[in-house]
């Protein structure tokens, strides 16, 4: 089953501890993935190393709340052996802020206190990346990860990290309900859109990649998007112009589109010609400085 869905949370780690995971939970990807050195870089309260030890699994609890930073310690030099599985359960954000409120003084590396959502997606893919380092080859790597929407934003932190990993090492995306915030729930009650009431469990499978190529594929799949982007950009705007336009109107259209993405390329009238002198299969020129769908 792909859904996972525990009410209680057992005897495990400390029910107080806030936004913790239900033992059940790892008790399930422990029988099925059957790891024999596990490792947890955010233990938080100890969750899972508690379920590990008791079915005796190796295991390790690292966390900020003791000194390690999974955004500039390596993971695998603290524990000193590579897991069968690394996994992580990171704040949502700052949905629950840790340091300074669950534990001890105010940190800025705690992940609770990115200063954006772009400022955390970069540093979980830096701890994912941490995280397949520490991991041996053929085990699994992944992270426990909810969504959040707050004053009108809503942010997919699952979206972004599969994005942001090694497609071809994608092993699993499991849904977990979620039953501890029924108090939470009542000032939504007249929303049009849905409380959440589900998180993420992302696994990957470390393949036996270089990292060198490994950054080498990240680039290729990231610079791939790009370009797609681009290619619908301009097909986008080409179709809102009945199929055909010239240059002229194909840049004003494409600005007004795409404000921002433009602000980042000083180069954007350049890139619009090359997507449409390199893609033949999707435009042809019509006439001087004019183009259409091919
Ligand atoms: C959602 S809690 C983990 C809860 C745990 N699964 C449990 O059941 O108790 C997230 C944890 O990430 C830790 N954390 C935040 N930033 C970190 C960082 N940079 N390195 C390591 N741990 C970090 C926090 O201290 C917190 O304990």
């Amino acid at each position: 089953m792909s859904i996972l869905s525990y009410p209680e949370r057992g005897q495990w780690g400390k029910s107080s501890w806030r936004g913790n995971c239900s033992g059940h939970v790892y008790k399930e990807l422990f029988e099925r993935l059957q790891p024999k050195v596990f490792v947890d870089p955010m233990v938080g309260s100890g969750t899972s190393v508690e379920v590990a030890k008791e079915m005796n699994i190796e295991a390790h609890g690292l966390d900020l709340h003791s000194g390690f930073n999974a955004i500039s310690d390596s993971i695998l030099l603290a524990v000193g052996k590579p897991a069968d599985l690394c996994l992580s359960h990171p704040p949502y954000g700052g949905m629950i802020v840790y340091s300074g409120n669950v534990w001890g003084q105010a940190n800025p590396n705690d992940l609770s206190r990115c200063e954006s959502d772009e400022d955390f997606h970069e540093k979980m893919q830096l701890v994912l990346l941490n995280q397949r380092e520490a991991t041996a080859g053929r085990g699994y790597y992944g992270t426990i990860i909810g969504d959040w929407r707050r004053s009108g934003v809503y942010t997919s932190y699952q979206a972004e990290m599969i994005a942001r990993m090694p497609r071809e090492e994608l092993a699993a995306v499991l849904i977990k309900a979620q039953h501890n915030c029924t108090s939470d729930r009542k000032q939504y009650g007249s929303m049009k859109l849905p409380f959440i009431l589900h998180e993420y469990i992302l696994l990957w499978q470390k393949k036996a990649t270089p990292v060198l190529v490994l950054l080498n594929k990240l680039a290729h799949q990231q610079y791939g998007r790009l370009t797609s982007t681009w290619k619908n950009l301009v097909k986008s705007v080409l179709m809102q112009l009945g199929g055909k336009g010239d240059l002229g109107a194909i840049y004003e259209h494409v600005q007004r589109e795409a404000p921002q993405k433009l602000s980042e390329n000083p180069n954007w009238k350049a890139k619009v010609r090359q997507t449409l002198n390199q893609n033949a299969d999707l435009f042809k020129p019509v006439d001087r400085g004019v183009w259409a769908i091919a």
